[in-house]
């Protein structure tokens, strides 16, 4: 279209095609291929980050009631915000969006510990299950860390890792790194870069929650399950000061409960 419109213009004085306007014309008319192009690729194939559930700042969650909740923990919480069956049909299909952007070579599923058990146990059956029941499987290994920060009440950036296989088995694997919330992202910046001194092929980065914060430093993991309003969430191996992890449901502690469980 851009070549046809007007071209008659560039006609010289004698009526003949001036050649340099070949080029011109040419290069006008690969911009906007090039843009659909670009759009087409966006529509097919979005980034997984974008893909996730958004839990609203107005959300109201689910009263207890409405749910089976241990007897020792029914004072200490205000609200079901994810429950149980939610978080394993959200899994369910990120072990799906994983294994298509990563299933082609072995992969290396690293927990962080200790809140990143469930999720990582729940994920990885969800990821059996594919290999189980489809033409194309890959074969994983497991290992586990636990991310001790230095100074250990806000996150210095400084992490100690403890735990696990020496971080050089890592050098040339896939490696996909599954954490239960991202809040900051100061931690999960200092281990990815704390990682690649050991020269992994890949590293991905699945987390069940990130939280919506002013105090992010503007990391996004590759995948993610639900994005969570600035507050304190607990349940599902996610504690406070170690409480809480046997919950089922994410749930938002009460004053009572932080009262109750204080350091
Ligand atoms: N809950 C549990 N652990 C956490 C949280 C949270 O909201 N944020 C950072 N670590
Ligand atoms: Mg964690």
């Amino acid at each position: 279209m851009y070549f046809c419109s007007g071209y008659y213009r560039f006609l010289n004085k004698d009526n003949h095609w001036c050649p340099w306007m070949t080029t011109v014309l040419r290069s006008l008319y690969f911009v906007p291929c090039f843009k659909i192009l670009l759009n087409h690729r966006g529509c097919d194939h979005p980034s997984p980050t974008t893909v996730h559930i958004s839990i609203g700042d107005d959300e109201k969650g689910y009263d207890l009631d409405l749910f089976c909740i241990p007897k020792h923990y029914v004072d200490d919480l205000e609200k079901v915000y994810i429950p149980h069956g939610l978080i394993m049909d959200r899994t369910e299909r990120l072990a799906r969006d994983i294994m298509k952007s990563m299933g082609e070579h072995h992969i290396v599923a690293l927990c962080v510990l200790k809140g990143g058990y469930k999720f990582f146990a729940d994920l990885l059956d969800y990821i059996k299950a594919l290999n189980r029941n489809s033409d194309k499987s890959i074969p994983m290994t497991v290992d586990f860390i636990r991310l001790k920060s230095y100074c250990n009440d806000e996150s210095t950036g400084e992490i100690k890792v403890i735990g696990g296989d020496d971080l050089s088995t890592l050098t040339g694997k896939n490696v996909l790194i599954v954490e239960d919330i991202i809040d900051t992202g100061k931690t999960m910046k200092t281990l990815l870069s704390l990682l690649k001194q050991y020269n992994p092929k890949m590293v991905k980065v699945v987390s069940l929650l990130v939280k919506r914060t002013p105090r992010s430093v503007g990391y996004r993991p590759d995948f993610v399950g639900f994005e969570v309003p600035d507050k304190f969430v607990v349940g599902y191996a996610l504690d406070y000061n170690e409480y809480f992890r046997d919950l089922n449901h994410i749930c938002v502690i009460s004053e009572t409960g932080k009262q109750k469980y204080k350091a």
